[in-house]
Formats: C-alpha cells, structure tokens, sequence
C-alpha cells in the first residue's frame, strides 16, 4: 500500500479533531457539546440547540433573544433568487431545488465570505439557518404550483416553517402546535452526526476554501442517497410497498438475501451497534403525534413496530447488530403532519444545517486545516506506450 493506510468506506480513519458532538455507538449515546441529544429533545427547542452547537455553551436569556432576532432577520429571500425556482421542471425532486438554490446563494451573499472575518462567519452561519426553511418551503410550493408564501417572523422556527408550507395568500392560517412541537424535536435530533457522510463532504469541500455556501450545497447532495438521509423516504416508500402485517415476513426474507440488493430502509448504522438513541425519541414521538391526529388510520405505525419487532428476534439482524435508525420512525411523524413524502429529506437537511454549518466553522477556525486529499490503491495499467489509432 505504499505506506498507506487502506481504509474503504472510512471505518477506522478519523479525518480531524473536532469538540462539537459525541457518539458512543456500543452505549447508543449522542452528545451535542456535552448534552445528551435526547435530553435537549425532551427540554430544549432547535434555536437553543442551534446555539449550542454553533458556539459550544447554551445560550443566556440576552444571548438566546439576540441569536432567535438574527435568524428571523435573516429568514427572507433575494427576489432574484425566486426565479431560480421557476427555472426548475415542475416535478423536479426538491433536494434537487434545494442544492442547487443553496450553491446560487454563493453568487448573492458575497459579504459573508471573507472566512478570514468572525463577523462575515457570524452572519453566514445564520444566513444559512435562517433561509434554508425558506427555500426549502418554497420548493414544495413551487412543485404543486402555489406561490411562495413568505416567512412571517413573529413566528417560532418550526411554526414560521409550517406556514411557509401550508398557508396560501389571503387566507388565515393556524399552526398546528403539536405539528410545530414534533418538528422541533426532530430537527434537534437531526442537528448533528459528527463525521457522517454529508458533513465530511462539507468538510472536504470547504477545505479547498470554495465559498461557504458551496460547501453546504455539497452536503445537501451527499445527503439525498438513500444510504444517508434520502432513507426517510425511501423507508416510508418500503412501508407503503410492504402494505400489510401479514407482508411483513416476505420482505424480512427479501432483506436476509444476500442474492437479493433489497435492504431494509431505516435499519442499521455504520455508528450505533446496540440502538439509535434518536429512534428511541423519535418512536415515542410518533405515537404522542397520532394519538393527536387521530391514531394510526393508516395502520403505518403498527406495521414498522411490527417489522421492528420481527427484525429484532431475527438472527440475522441480531448478529450484524442491525436496529432502526433515525430515519426509521420520523416519515410517519412527517406524514402525519402533513408533509409530503419527498419533502423528507430536505426535513433533514433543514435540521443538519446547523451542524454542516458549526462544523464547516470549527474546521476553518483550525490553524492547523489542511486541504483534505486521501490517497489510493492504485488498480489500473502500468506504464504503456501510445499507440496510434489506426494501429489500434
Ligand atoms: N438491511 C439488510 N441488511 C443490512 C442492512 C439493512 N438495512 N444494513 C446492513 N446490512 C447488512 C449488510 O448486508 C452487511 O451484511 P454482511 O456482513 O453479510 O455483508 C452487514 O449488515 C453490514 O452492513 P454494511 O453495509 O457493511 O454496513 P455500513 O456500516 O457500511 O452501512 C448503512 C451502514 C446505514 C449504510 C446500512 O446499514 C444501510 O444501508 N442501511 C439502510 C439505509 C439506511 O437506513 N440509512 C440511514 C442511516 S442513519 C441516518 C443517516 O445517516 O442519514
């Protein structure tokens, strides 16, 4: 190996230092800055948490009131970014809308990318946190052909989001405070992962010193596979294809096929091999959400718990440590919002910002960064001369 170290699929290469969030996978623990993540989705909301990760302390009440009127500050677009929607085919997939729209925002805010500046770091970070619901709501608007509706700014977080998705002009409309309630504790959940594949990109990304909101625009397109945050939606997709209890069995044998590409979406973690401590909230959630709405109408709640128990006395899914992941649960807790099926993901991306944002930040911070570069084994042909093409 040339001296180096063959590591496929990073299992065992840390890529940097970094103080913001803890896992321990074998106890299933997950600390933001030294809180239990589970803990701050009990007491805490996502602007706390926001704060939290981007400066390493909880806010005081001054501080909190400060960082919330920066975030709504900064919640609107720039008209002209309005028609890079339009721009889009009406049934483009808005992960695609929002990568895309979140790049474009490197060609408007050019006062907040001198890194070199705290202050120009400052006001990228909430930029970002701040207009990532908007684009986000607006894409789904923009797809079932509705007109943006703009950010209201007395609002919460969660709520102001919630609007901007399912107000239309001219007419009232009330946040549901259980939906507001269930969305902000799933974005505290999806805040931060550490090193997971989208915040690497990030970070690999921003190492070259391209523009910070290209470097989030990268993480929002690692994020969309199905083997990261696209599994939301893929996992409600394989619910709805499962269909029925009695399904359950087939598809669990589908999943054990090593013949067969078919996994089981929202099981399994490079990370957590006891439990997803995220899951764990999310499941409780989920059943305080449709008791709200009414139960389980759609019988989506029973049928995942009953996959879950089936996978979990199976040997196969016991030996390769194999239990539900975050994304698991939070489709049901979505759709039972009311959020439609491919608008999942960027539910996730809205949340991980803050964590692709405090880790781009800590990363540029480092006097020590250096632009990322792996090696490889090289595989192909040794040195050969060339040969014409009419002799070839
Ligand atoms: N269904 C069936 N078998 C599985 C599954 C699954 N969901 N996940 C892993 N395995 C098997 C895999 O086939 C392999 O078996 P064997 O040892 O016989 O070859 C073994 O378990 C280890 O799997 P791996 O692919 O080497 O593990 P990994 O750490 O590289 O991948 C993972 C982790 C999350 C990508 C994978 O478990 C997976 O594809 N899960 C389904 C997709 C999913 O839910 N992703 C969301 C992850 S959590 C949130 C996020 O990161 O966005």
């Amino acid at each position: 190996t040339g001296g180096f170290t063959f590591d496929p699929g990073f299992t065992s290469t840390c890529s940097c230092e970094s103080a913001i969030t803890f896992i321990d996978g074998e106890k299933g623990q997950l600390l933001y800055r030294g809180y239990r993540a589970d803990e701050l989705a009990q007491k805490s909301n996502y602007m706390e948490v926001c704060y939290l990760l981007l400066n390493g302390e909880l806010p005081t009440q001054s501080e909190y009131e400060e960082f919330t009127d920066a975030i709504r500050m900064h919640t609107m677009l720039n008209e002209s970014l309005k028609r890079f929607f339009t721009g889009f085919h009406y049934d483009a997939h808005p992960m695609a809308m929002l990568s895309s729209i979140v790049s474009g925002l490197s060609a408007f805010y050019h006062d907040t990318t001198n890194t070199a500046d705290p202050e120009h770091r400052k006001i990228f970070a909430r930029r970002m946190i701040a207009k990532i619901p908007t684009i986000a709501a607006a894409a789904y608007k923009y797809s079932i052909g509705q007109p943006m509706i703009y950010p209201k700014n007395e609002l919460d977080y969660s709520s102001n989001f919630l609007r901007m998705m399912f107000a239309v002009p001219a007419e009232e409309y009330e946040v549901d405070p259980v939906a507001a309630e269930a969305l902000d504790v799933l974005l505290i959940l999806h805040a931060d992962h550490e090193q997971n594949a989208s915040t690497s990109t990030v970070r690999l990304a921003g190492s070259t010193g391209c523009n910070p909101y290209a470097a989030i625009s990268s993480g929002i397109a690692a994020l969309w596979g199905p083997a990261h945050g696209g599994a939301n939606e893929a996992v409600l997709k394989q619910l709805s294809a499962i269909g029925d209890v009695s399904n359950v069995d087939k598809f669990i044998a589908k999943a054990k096929d090593k013949n067969d590409p078919f996994r089981l979406m929202g099981f399994g973690h490079r990370v957590y091999k006891n439990f997803d401590p995220r899951a764990t909230v999310i499941r409780e959630h989920c059943h305080k959400v449709l008791k709200a709405y009414g139960g389980d109408t759609d019988g989506m709640l029973e049928l995942a718990m009953k996959l879950e128990e089936i996978a979990l006395k199976d040997e196969y899914f016991v030996e390769r440590k194999l239990y539900p992941n975050v994304d698991f649960y939070s489709g049901i807790i979505y759709k039972a919002i009311g959020i439609p099926t491919n608008m999942f993901t960027p539910m996730f991306a809205i949340g991980r910002t803050v964590g692709w944002v405090a880790h781009y930040l800590e990363m540029i911070s480092d006097p020590g960064m250096r632009i990322g570069r792996p090696r490889q084994i090289y595989t192909g042909a040794t040195e050969r001369p060339y040969t014409d093409i009419a002799g070839r």
